[in-house]
């Protein structure tokens, strides 16, 4: 994998190497939160979901079996998913993978959704993964979205959000997301894909989904983005003493 150097355009350091770490279950909004408080913030902004996404979508297009660990390592290790930090990007962030640059369409694909978590639950692939998150964390100041973001990738992120949200608005949020991506949700049986995924994720022996014993957690049922956004801006101030 490779990270081409941010754009810095408008991206102003607020001071040491700031770290915030948004995890949580599937379209529990921490995309659309993270994305917002990084802009707010002047610090650059991963999705990191969409790496594991990037490399299912390469698994499809090479035909490499999602239970060959051997080979998505090779893939990941093959300097064929490439990230740059874009804050002016419609996803916030640029990722090419084989050659090609992903848009939400090919990203949240039914077909890379389907297998996504499989090949996110394999150790190799983890382990690959949270090595080029932890380079690209280390480049400055960083919003990152995930699900181990706080209790692996980042363990020292200066504050770390666990964003949780009922199963009705979680799929509420991912048709929106994928209609204003212009994807047919007509296929999606969005409520049982949610489930099923949250089930791999947290039930998967290295790196589940679970909130860090040190992360606020926020029920984001009810609220809008920018409330989620201004609570978590306060807590940021709070951790900096402002
Ligand atoms: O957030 P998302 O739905 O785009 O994530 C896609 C898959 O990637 C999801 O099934 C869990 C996995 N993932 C992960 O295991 N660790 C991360 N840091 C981010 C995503």
């Amino acid at each position: 994998m490779t990270a081409a150097g941010r754009k810095r355009g408008g991206v102003k350091n607020i001071g040491g190497a700031l770290q915030i770490a948004i995890d949580g279950p599937a379209a529990s909004g921490k995309t659309t939160v993270a994305r917002r408080l990084a802009s707010r913030l002047h610090v650059i902004y991963l999705d990191t979901g969409a790496m594991y996404r990037a490399l299912a979508f390469l698994a499809l297009q090479t035909r490499t079996d999602v239970d060959n660990e051997d080979a998505l390592v090779r893939l990941c290790d093959g300097q064929q998913i490439h990230v740059v930090l874009d804050p002016g990007a419609p996803m916030g962030f640029r990722i090419a993978a084989g050659g090609r640059e992903l848009d939400e369409e090919a990203l949240h694909s039914n077909e890379v959704t389907a297998i996504v978590s499989t090949v996110a639950a394999l150790p190799r692939v983890r382990e690959a993964m949270v090595g080029e998150q932890r380079r690209i964390a280390s480049e400055g100041p960083v919003v990152m979205a995930g699900r181990d973001i706080g209790t692996v990738v980042l363990p020292d992120a200066a504050v770390k959000i666990f964003l949780t949200a009922s199963v009705e608005a979680r799929v509420a949020r991912r048709r929106a997301q994928l209609e204003a991506a212009g994807v047919d949700v007509a296929g999606h049986r969005l409520a049982e894909e949610i489930e099923e995924r949250d089930r791999l994720d947290r039930s998967r022996p290295v790196s589940p989904l679970v909130a860090a014993p040190d992360a606020h957690v926020i029920d984001s049922s009810s609220l809008t983005a920018q409330q989620v956004a201004d609570e978590i801006e306060r807590i940021v101030n709070a951790a900096a003493g402002r």
